[in-house]
């Protein structure tokens, strides 16, 4: 098929050639924003007198209803077309003819595509936000749900200090609360309009391009045309942030798998969450939470592969650049799809808060506050935890408990050892005294629930 740009040749590409060429089969994605963009541009167009008011509202109802015969299934992209950009502009020429050429009038493909990509993903950023927003959400509940249950906190994975099930919870909740503060921010500087930057250098035509950037909800334009058609920062930052997201889900996601093995038990996911085996029939595996983990790695492939397509290039537009659809696409639907999945999962999981208790009294896990104890009673700070460092060996040894010692024996270790030492060493205690500020005690746990439910009545998100 011949090209709409056949003139300088006649437009006739090798087979191979023409297939390596097209992007159709991922742009067409953005038809909706290609037929915005154009309708917008049409407008500006009249509105300055470069084309007729009729010709305007011709292409105007052309597109209208391209739009609908797409939507509604009258209307196929064909395959064999170039881009996205040449079916709509080529089928609005076959439906209302001359007018329909006057379309691409001060403007290139070159800021045409440049605007439909950033159009549509800002659409991604708001469903990415509400999505985010909805786990925080959740993230709320479950902590709220389950105040009160302690569970041993690691630290190389092994037990290191008691904590409350919310204040882990909460943490989680203040890596979204970042990941959509970066969404917003990273939105804030793509909310620009690269229209009217034509194919590198501006145009001789008298345009309006704050119409026309007004029009499509953009709160203005990029200031430099060259810059408008080469910049691809907002898919570099943005699948930066997609990845941050996908980290701390990942995160997540692998302490859900643990949790929910036979060796800990902490945690039980619901059936519609999990799936079984082919062969082992005693099998409930967490595979939403492995997948997402495993996700994560081609997100962050499609950043490292974004970069490093605009590495080499020279300014202003290279065809390398179609490469930046397919990566950034796939990043936000990965997202999407990840928290769309991890959330509900969370919201069913059932809180298995007795063997967390029970993990919680084995391993010394409040050794420190048997340290912090002597310390308050006088003992330089490194003597106690060599002490206890001692006590704990000789527990092991013994297979006892730091409860299980007498309190004889622990005043022929120190004298400043008094009754009030298994108190002292109590989860219960050693949670609740930790009440600095951002701390696991539960007062400090229930004022950051109060500040994130606050957070989440005045976030208002992308
Ligand atoms: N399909 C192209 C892309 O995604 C559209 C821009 C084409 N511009 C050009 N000068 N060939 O980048």
């Amino acid at each position: 098929m011949a090209k709409m740009w056949a003139g300088r040749t006649d437009g006739a590409l090798n087979k191979e050639a023409d297939d390596f060429n097209s992007s159709i089969s991922f742009d067409k994605k953005m038809y909706k924003e290609d037929i915005c963009g154009s309708i917008a541009h049409a407008a500006m167009l009249a509105a300055k007198g470069i084309i007729g008011k009729e010709d305007a509202d011709k292409i105007t109802s052309g597109l209208e209803s391209i739009f609908s015969d797409i939507e509604n299934g009258a209307l196929e992209i064909s395959s064999d077309a170039e881009d996205i950009h040449m079916f709509i502009e080529a089928e609005l020429i076959k439906r209302i003819g001359d007018a329909g050429k006057k379309l691409h009038t001060a403007r290139s493909r070159n800021d045409q595509v440049a605007l439909d990509l950033r159009m549509y993903l800002k659409e991604k950023c708001k469903i990415i936000s509400g999505l985010i927003y909805n786990l925080l959400n959740v993230i709320a509940d479950k902590a709220e749900e389950n105040v009160g249950v302690i569970m041993p906190g690691y630290t190389h994975l092994q037990r290191a200090q008691p904590i409350l099930f919310s204040h882990h919870m909460l943490a989680y909740a203040e890596m979204f609360k970042r990941d959509l503060s970066r969404l917003k921010d990273a939105y804030k500087r793509m909310n620009v309009s690269p229209l009217g930057s034509c194919a590198l250098a501006g145009t001789t035509y008298d345009t309006d391009r704050e119409m026309v950037a007004v029009k499509l909800g953009f709160d203005g334009v990029c200031s430099n045309s060259m810059d408008g058609v080469s910049d691809r920062d907002f898919c570099a930052e943005l699948l930066s942030v997609f990845s941050i997201i996908m980290m701390h889900l990942s995160r997540f996601s692998e302490e859900i798998i643990i949790w929910t093995s036979w060796e800990f038990r902490f945690m039980e996911l619901s059936d519609d969450f999990t799936t079984g085996s082919s062969i082992m029939p005693q099998k409930k595996n967490s595979d939403m939470a492995e997948l997402i983990r495993g996700k994560t790695g081609r997100v962050y492939g499609d950043l490292m592969g974004i970069l490093t397509v605009l590495k080499g290039l020279p300014l202003a537009y290279n065809k390398d650049m179609q490469e930046d659809k397919e990566g950034v696409f796939d990043g936000a639907e990965t997202v999407e799809k990840s928290l769309a999945v991890f959330a509900p999962m969370l919201a069913g999981a059932k809180v298995l808060s007795e063997n967390m208790y029970e993990a919680a009294k084995k391993g010394f896990i409040n050794a420190t506050d048997m340290a912090d104890y002597l310390t308050k009673k006088g003992m330089p700070f490194r003597t106690a935890y060599k002490t206890v460092g001692e006590i704990v060996g000789k527990c092991v040894k013994e297979g006892k408990t730091l409860e299980d010692i007498s309190l004889d024996e622990y005043k022929s270790i120190s004298s400043l050892f008094e009754e009030d030492i298994y108190n002292a060493i109590s989860l219960e205690t050693c949670v609740e005294k930790r009440i600095s500020q951002g701390g696991t005690g539960s007062i400090s746990v229930k004022k950051q629930l109060s500040e994130l439910r606050k957070y989440l009545k005045n976030e208002k998100g992308v």
